[in-house]
């Protein structure tokens, strides 16, 4: 699918941006395995969540719709009698990985042709050396995984990437396992994970960057998911970066495992006001008010990465309207995402105008450049489909977004909101 997207005269309005991605998926795993039954207010609405759903439906976790909420009923999973299938979703593939590496029946799980791509021994490893036995493609490097789940001893290990995917599935591993399950961290990532754990009776000690688990089991427990803060960021860089613009961002999740990118755009000297802040159930939200700025360069590296890894192709889009080079280094995580991030958002915006220089671990963009119109593409990247639509918000040509079907992904309405703001009706 392909959208055209052009600069309205002025940005304004109120925009809810859907459920947060991570959370829901772990409201659905976590009360999926647990006993008893709980309501999700506010699920993420993408196609990444809704791989999630299907998964554990086949694993026999009842998962119904209850006006605007649902209701998930775990217990004991069972044999699923086909291929699992993770989409997109490699918080799914990985996540599930360490549930089903600790059930005793066999399970395959596999993904399109990008999660296919992306690297699975950063989990397949750490559970073997749980005792789990797990296969994959490539030498045990990449999906499908084939798992014959059994029994688990915790362990101690020191985590080479800092990933909350990783994290969170031995964490899961370790609620089945045999002894405590000790992780070191090489840096902070988002928490998502240990707060639910320990919402529903299962705690996550924290020893500096150690986590330690003990073997226990979930109680199921209700969750009210707020906004998605990575979604919230591309109306926040559209209202900083378009000279006429106040953009509201209402119910956003502001745990600081993830608001690395408020971080960032205030030391860029934008204009984004914390509003409201309160707490639902275990996770800090806020309402976020994104005003017309005067943006200067800056330098975004080490232990700041993972606190704002999803936001890099947008931040980069920023970094094009600030006086200055704003360099990002540390980054190469970010080439095993849904697309090499740092090749696709250095092609997509040097197409702009931009200059851009990808770098082996960053990006190296000097603002002040005027950008122009022209037809980029998403790579079926939803972060690449998204920041190219919030380019066409700020450009004086139009910019056409091919494959931005990818948006769904995390959040389907996406286009739909880009009207909005724009004050262009529904169908333009
Ligand atoms: C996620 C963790 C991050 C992030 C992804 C969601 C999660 O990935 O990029 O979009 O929900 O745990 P890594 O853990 O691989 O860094």
């Amino acid at each position: 699918m392909q959208e055209v997207v052009s600069r309205p005269r002025s940005l304004s309005g109120t925009v809810t941006p859907p459920g947060d991605k991570s959370i829901s998926h772990r409201a659905l795993i976590f009360n999926g395995i647990a006993q008893g039954s709980a309501r999700v207010e506010n699920l993420g609405p993408g196609l990444d969540v809704l791989s999630t759903i299907r998964c554990l439906c086949a694993l026999g976790v009842g998962i119904r719709r209850s006006g605007s909420s649902f209701i998930i009923t775990g217990g004991n999973l069972k044999e699923p009698s086909n291929v699992l299938n993770a989409g997109n979703s490699g918080t799914t593939m990985r996540l599930m990985a360490g549930v089903l590496a600790a059930q005793g029946f066999v399970s395959v799980i596999t993904g399109d042709s990008s999660l296919r791509s992306r690297p699975m021994g950063r989990v397949i490893d750490p559970l073997r050396r749980m005792g789990a036995q797990i296969w994959g493609r490539k030498d045990d490097t990449l999906a499908p995984l084939t798992i014959k789940g059994g029994s688990l001893k915790g362990m101690r290990y020191q985590m080479p990437v800092a990933s909350a995917q990783v994290k969170s599935s031995l964490l899961l591993a370790g609620l089945y396992a045999d002894g405590e399950t000790v992780l070191e961290q090489p840096a902070r990532s988002r928490d998502h994970t240990e707060r639910m754990f320990s919402a529903m009776g299962v705690p996550v000690v924290e020893e500096g960057l150690a986590l330690r688990l003990r073997p226990g089991s979930l109680r199921a427990v209700d969750v009210t998911v707020p906004a998605d803060i990575s979604a919230a960021a591309f109306w926040l860089v559209a209202g900083i970066c378009h000279p006429d613009a106040e953009v509201r961002v209402e119910g956003v999740g502001v745990n600081p495992s993830r608001t690395g990118i408020l971080d960032v755009l205030k030391a860029m000297g934008a204009d984004v006001s914390v509003e409201n802040e309160r707490t639902q159930g275990g996770e800090p939200v806020a309402d976020l008010v994104a005003r017309s700025s005067s943006l200067e360069a800056t330098e975004i590296g080490g232990a700041m990465i993972p606190l704002l890894a999803d936001e890099v192709p947008v931040i980069a889009l920023a970094a094009c309207f600030a006086r200055g080079t704003t360099v990002i280094t540390d980054a190469e995580e970010l080439r095993v995402k849904e697309s090499d991030r740092l090749h696709t958002t250095a092609t997509e915006l040097s197409r702009l105008g931009a200059d851009v220089e990808e770098r082996a671990n960053g990006l190296r963009i000097t603002g002040g450049k005027p950008l122009h119109g022209a037809a980029g593409q998403s790579y079926g990247d939803h972060r690449l489909a998204m920041t190219l639509g919030v380019a066409g918000l700020l450009i004086d040509s139009a910019v056409t977004i091919n494959g931005s079907e990818a948006a769904s992904v995390s959040y389907p309405s996406f286009w739909a909101d880009v009207r909005l703001i724009a004050g262009k009706a529904a169908s333009a």
